[in-house]
């Protein structure tokens, strides 16, 4: 059968949302293969092993621990927990600071506690300071923007170098740029990977397209540092184009890619001199963010029935 594109990531991301989804994916042996080209493994010591390798292949890192929409101030320490013990296991590979953190606020509580979860937040910037390093938060889905530009703000009183995602996709996003491109404010511009109502988001890809490269001149014309979170090959090379525009040297910007899509991309810029950092996810709650991985590309919805079939 034929489908639209749309339809497809429309029809993905509401089983991204589906626990019976959920459970019947996770049941499936399928997943395993799919899952360890998307994902570091399950434990710290996979991703740190997966950050190494990288790093010797002269990538940076950002490692995210899976894990959102936590229910319970029990889940929410348990998260906080776990980054405190990785930084301080990079620390000790001494794989800071070419290794940062990012960070889901809705994983430490955001949702229920967002007094709580600045708590938590602040105390794995605290930890990452010291272990050399720093954190990004991640961007979640458009009722949680004001809250975490908020919490971002507040974290960088004392940790100026905490950097945070912006969604393209988002009508607002032009704006939240605009004010974001200051000194030193480390920005992750990406298209965006949540389901959101035309009343908040652009639709079509092109309308996206245009809004990222809109919030791409915002950032690269501004004293802040722009990290280029993106595969799409016209993205990148219209980044470029703007760094020489606006005369940014290879270290005042930086590209972002997610683990396992497009590695020889990743590589080849490595090679012409930019800073290259893969986000790289770990954990045994990977549902969430592989249903968003095939939702935008139904390629490797291909891939997850390959696993299927072959088993
Ligand atoms: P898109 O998916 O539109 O693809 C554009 C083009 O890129 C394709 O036409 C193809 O040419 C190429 N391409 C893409 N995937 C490919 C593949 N697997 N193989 C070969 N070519 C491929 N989202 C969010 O909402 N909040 C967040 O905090 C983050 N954080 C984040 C960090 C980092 C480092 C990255 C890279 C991405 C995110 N995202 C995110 C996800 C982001 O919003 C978006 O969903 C994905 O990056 C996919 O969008 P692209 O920009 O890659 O373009």
């Amino acid at each position: 059968a034929r489908y639209a594109p749309g339809m497809l990531r429309k029809v993905i991301l509401a089983a991204a949302g589906s626990q019976r989804v959920e459970r019947l994916v996770e049941g499936a042996p399928v997943s395993r293969n799919l899952v360890r080209r998307f994902v570091a493994g399950n434990s710290s010591d996979d991703a740190l092993r997966c950050t190494r390798s990288l790093s010797d292949q002269g990538l940076a890192v950002t490692l995210d621990f899976l894990g959102e929409d936590t229910v319970s101030p029990e889940q929410a320490e348990a998260t906080a927990g776990e980054y405190l013990r990785v930084l301080d296991a990079l620390h000790a590979a001494e794989l800071t600071p070419a290794a940062e953190v990012s960070l889901k606020l809705s994983a430490l509580g955001q949702v229920f506690d967002d007094k709580q979860a600045y708590e938590h937040a602040r105390a794995i910037c605290a930890k990452a300071s010291e272990a050399g390093t720093t954190v990004t938060l991640d961007m979640e889905d458009h009722t949680t923007t004001d809250s975490t530009l908020e919490i971002l703000h507040r974290l960088r009183v004392d940790f100026p170098t905490v950097g945070v995602a912006i969604q393209a996709y988002l009508r607002r996003s032009e704006a939240d740029c605009r004010e974001l491109a200051v000194e030193g404010l480390r920005v992750r511009l990406c298209k965006g990977a949540y389901k959101e109502p035309e009343s908040v988001a652009f639709q079509s890809r092109l309308d996206v397209d245009k809004s990222y490269v809109r919030c791409l001149n915002a950032l690269m014309s501004g004293p802040g540092y722009p990290m280029v979170a993106t595969h799409d090959p016209r993205l990148i090379a219209i980044a470029e184009d703007r760094a020489r525009w606006f005369d940014r040297s290879a270290d005042e910007f930086e590209f972002q890619m997610l683990f396992g899509v497009r590695p020889d991309e990743q590589l080849r810029l490595v090679d012409l001199g930019y800073t290259m950092r893969v986000y790289l996810p770990y954990g045994t709650q990977w549902y969430g963010y592989l249903m968003r991985r095939l939702g935008e590309r139904p390629a490797n919805l291909g891939f997850f029935l390959r696993a299927l079939r072959s088993r």
